[in-house]
Order: C-alpha cells, then sequence, then structure tokens
C-alpha cells in the first residue's frame, strides 16, 4: 500500500486517531432532506481507514463524489483501497460506490445481506458485493472492523462498524445531526446547538423507530465505546454519554410538562380559540408552544413535539373536512408516532363540521392518547366559548 503526502497538505486532513481519516463532505445549502428543513445544512461523513489493508467505511451522495474523492486521494491512491463498507443503502451514503469502484478497482465492497439487495436494486445487478454473513469480521493489520447489523436504524439494511482497538463506533444514521460545520468534533461546537439539531434529527427521521433502536442502544451497552463518528454531522469524542442519554430518553418516550398548540386558521376563528386555550395553560404555569401551520415548518414542530407532553391540534373546516396545513401536519405525524402523548382537537367550522372528526381520526391513528374536548365552534367563537377554550387549557395544563 503506497500512501501518498501531497507537499504536507495531509496534515489538513481530520484524523479521529492515528490513521483513521475523516474523508466526507460538507453539503453547506442543502435546506430540504427528503421533506425535513436542514437550515443549518449537512454533513456526509465517510471514514478512511489507512492500516497494512485500507478500508473505507462509507462514501458520500453522489453529487459529493469529487470532494470525497479529492480527500482520499492526499492520503491513498484509489487503487490502494481494499475494502468498501457500506453501513446503509440509502443513497446520502451509498450514492458514491458505483463510482468509486469504476475507479478503486481492487475494493471489495461489503454491506449486510439486506443491503446486498438493496444496493443491487440502486446500482445495479452486476454490483458485486460480499455480505457480512460471510465476513462479519475483518482483519485490517492492527485493527479489525467489526460488522453489527442494526436493522431500522434506519432501513432495514442498516449496521455500523466497530473498530475494539480504537473502542471507536461508525454509527451512520444514528447519533447524527443535520448540521454544517467547518469543525468535526463535539467539543469544537456549540453544545446547545449540537444538541438541539441531534434532537431534531432523532425526531424527523427515527423518532418511530423508538424499538430498534432501543435494542441497539441496549446491544451498546456491553461495548465500550469512546468515540462515536456518525455519518452525519460532528463526530462525538467528549459528549458520549450526553448523546446516548439523550437517545435513551427520547427512545422512552419522558417528556416535559410543556404543552404544543399546533393550529390554522382561515378568518382568524380557529387562533382565537388557540389563544384561549394557551391561556388557560398559561395561568396554571405551564409552559405551552404554539404553531400556525402556515407560517411554521413540520421539522421544527415536531423535533418540539419529542419532549412535550401534550399535542391540541386545532383547524377550520373546509370542504367538510381539514385544512389542508393541518392534514399534511397530521400525516406527518402519524408516521413519526410520537410516543406517551396527550392529544386534544379544537377549531371552527360554518355550516357543517369535519376537522373534528378527521383530525380525531388521526391523532388515535398516531398513537396519541385523546383528551375529550368540546371546542369546535360555529363560524365565530362567542366570549363564553372562549372562557370554555380558557378552562380547557387549565385542564390540559394540569393533566400535564
Ligand atoms: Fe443518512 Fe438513512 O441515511
Amino acid at each position: 500500500m503506497k500512501i501518498v503526502y501531497v507537499n504536507q497538505r495531509v496534515i489538513d486532513l481530520v484524523q479521529l486517531k492515528e490513521g483513521i481519516y475523516w474523508v466526507g463532505a460538507i453539503d453547506w445549502n442543502i435546506r430540504n432532506f427528503h421533506g425535513y428543513i436542514t437550515n443549518r445544512g449537512t454533513t456526509y461523513n465517510a471514514y478512511l481507514i489507512v492500516d497494512e489493508k485500507v478500508a473505507l467505511i462509507d462514501t458520500v451522495k453522489s453529487s459529493f463524489f469529487p470532494e470525497m474523492v479529492q480527500r482520499i486521494k492526499k492520503i491513498v491512491d484509489l487503487v490502494n483501497l481494499d475494502y468498501i463498507i457500506s453501513n446503509h443503502t440509502e443513497p446520502d451514503h451509498s450514492g458514491s460506490i458505483k463510482k468509486l469502484l469504476s475507479v478503486a478497482r481492487n475494493a471489495e465492497l461489503i454491506a449486510s445481506e439486506r443491503g446486498q439487495n438493496g444496493l443491487a436494486w440502486y446500482y445495479g445487478e452486476d454490483l458485486e458485493c460480499t455480505t457480512i454473513k460471510e465476513k462479519p469480521n475483518i482483519n485490517l493489520g492492527n485493527r479489525n472492523l467489526q460488522f453489527v447489523p442494526v436493522p431500522m436504524v434506519h432501513w432495514p439494511d442498516s449496521m455500523v462498524t466497530y473498530i475494539p482497538e480504537d473502542q471507536l463506533l461508525l454509527s451512520n444514521d444514528a447519533f447524527g445531526q443535520h448540521f454544517a460545520s467547518s469543525k468535526r468534533f463535539d467539543d469544537e461546537v456549540d453544545q446547545t446547538v449540537i444538541m438541539q439539531e441531534a434532537k431534531t434529527y432523532y425526531a424527523n427521521i427515527v423518532m418511530h423507530l423508538w424499538g430498534p433502536i432501543g435494542s441497539a442502544l441496549k446491544a451498546l451497552e456491553g461495548i465500550e465505546i469512546k468515540m462515536i463518528a456518525p455519518s452525519h454531522g460532528i463526530i462525538w469524542r467528549r459528549k458520549l454519554d450526553m448523546i446516548i442519554e439523550a437517545y435513551k430518553k427520547w427512545v422512552e418516550g419522558v417528556s416535559d410538562p410543556r404543552v404544543i398548540v399546533v393550529y390554522d386558521t382561515m378568518w382568524g376563528s380557529t387562533e382565537m380559540v388557540a389563544n384561549a386555550i394557551a391561556e388557560g395553560i398559561i395561568s396554571e404555569g405551564v409552559e405551552v408552544q404554539l404553531y400556525k401551520l402556515s407560517n411554521s415548518d413540520n421539522t421544527e414542530i415536531i423535533s418540539n413535539i419529542l419532549d412535550a407532553r401534550a399535542v391540541l391540534i386545532g383547524s377550520p373546516t373546509l370542504n367538510n373536512g381539514l385544512f389542508p396545513t393541518v392534514a399534511s401536519f397530521l400525516m406527518y405525524m402519524k408516521g413519526l408516532k410520537p410516543r406517551k402523548k396527550l392529544g386534544a382537537f379544537f377549531g371552527s367550522y360554518g355550516w357543517g363540521g369535519g376537522a373534528k372528526r378527521e383530525a380525531e381520526a388521526e391523532l388515535k391513528a398516531t398513537g396519541i392518547e385523546l383528551i375529550e374536548s368540546d371546542l369546535d365552534f360555529n363560524f365565530k367563537p362567542s366570549q363564553k366559548e372562549l372562557e370554555k377554550a380558557v378552562e380547557f387549557g387549565k385542564t390540559i395544563a394540569r393533566k400535564v
């Protein structure tokens, strides 16, 4: 194996440990990641391990192939790559595999069995791939790669790679954040920001997969880990306890006594009810957050629902059903299935209702415990009806 140093530029490359390099790409400008609003961009992390054998863990989104290759080539010739490990088939990680194999001609592709199938679907049946059933471990010389399947964290094919000699976990989507930065490590960035991004990522990508994630966390309990290198965002080398404890709390559905009020309004009536409910909640000393859907994005709302105890949904009736923004939000939330929540409906209608029935059906389908409410008002709520909404706010506040 030949190592190429270009005028000492190799020192510009970030090393996690001696001989383990970050060779990924920074996507500063992505703002929508399959429907998730990524206000801080993201990174696609790939890691190069240089030993007697050379292995690359994951690749990057296809359009970032040149950036990844530029980094790898500062360290080794591509023909010296012995292994390409695909921890996950989703194209943000596998998107450069086919192009890379065309130039890294000596590399063997390794994936889980489901990963092998997924890669063939995406990149063609002729893609040669060894499964981790055939090679559950690989010796690189002084280091070993151990492959651990973690199905549904985030897809059925997902796996992680562990290097016991460094106690380093290459965790793919788990513990990631959509966060573009010129820094690579947790102790180099603002802790509050990075935890917020980790929370937003968990809530919007994997919240409904709490079961498999809980199993994976249990499996990791017996493994010594000193560093976690996910495939998005920064690498955890100092604050491992902080992110692992946060994951445990999210998996368990632990919540704060906080109420999220999500609504939209046509002529202001539903908004009047939202404000009256909030007044009642505040009067009991409980925290409340209001989101008008026409001014908000689902990503932020779901992130805040993750650790709130209750979510109240407000909608006018339009065409005998839900207001479109509310319907869209409920569909998004139903897929992500926040755990252990209380919920209720409020709203307004003209000559015939419909929003309440549909919203309550969606809340039940989401697994939210429905609190009976009688807050669907004709046209514009009267003062008496607004007082009723204030009282309902107080009731909810006492429940959380
Ligand atoms: Fe970052 Fe599930 O891919």
